[in-house]
């Protein structure tokens, strides 16, 4: 039973969504959250840092929610906030996120930004555990792309976006069979 947390376009959870995989609930720091409309029939909630004393008190309620609602597995499809153990110690090693570099290299929020900067050849996407770091925990999986010598940011993120739609279905599939 998967958790999915968003905070953007959701092209992500659609492609989970589209997958089949049991997607249960879907929760988001954000109200109004493009990827919230991508979603029905499934409980969706909001858990913004506003409405909350801290960090911690918001995460608790967001992982007390995932859980009632009875979600097992949790899946950040371009969830931009970094969790907690508030969150992290209620979802053991049951936590996965989608990134968009060849981790560990270009961790953070402007990761295809800084890979053009940086002047590679290659990109690609990563499927990873999530442990407290950013985008640091074991890496469960890894595809590749070209960059091209005109790319913009959005170019090349539609690119890596395209892996991603493949290779994330594909192992929290394979998660969810375990
Ligand atoms: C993806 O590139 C993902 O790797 C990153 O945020 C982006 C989310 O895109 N963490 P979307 O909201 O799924 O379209």
């Amino acid at each position: 039973m998967i958790g999915v947390l968003v905070s953007g376009t959701g092209t992500n959870l659609q492609a989970l969504l589209d997958a089949g995989l049991p997607v249960i609930a879907v929760a988001s720091n954000k109200r109004g959250a493009p990827a919230l409309a991508r979603v029905a029939g499934i409980p969706t909630e909001a858990f913004e840092l506003d409405d909350y004393a801290d960090r911690a008190e918001r995460d608790r309620a967001m992982a007390v929610w995932l859980k009632g609602q009875g979600v097992e597995l949790v899946v950040l499809a371009g969830y931009m906030h970094l969790l907690t153990a508030a969150f992290l110690d209620r979802f053991p090693d049951a936590i996965v996120n989608v990134h968009p570099s060849l981790l560990p290299d270009f961790p953070g929020a402007h990761a295809v930004e800084d890979q053009l900067a940086a002047g590679v050849t290659e990109s690609g996407a990563t499927v990873h555990l999530v442990d407290q770091g950013v985008d640091s925990g074991p890496i469960l999986a890894q595809e590749r792309v070209p960059v091209h010598e005109d790319d913009t940011p959005e170019t090349l993120h539609d690119r890596i976006k395209q892996i991603e739609h493949e290779l994330l279905p594909r192992i929290v599939g394979e998660l969810c069979a375990r």
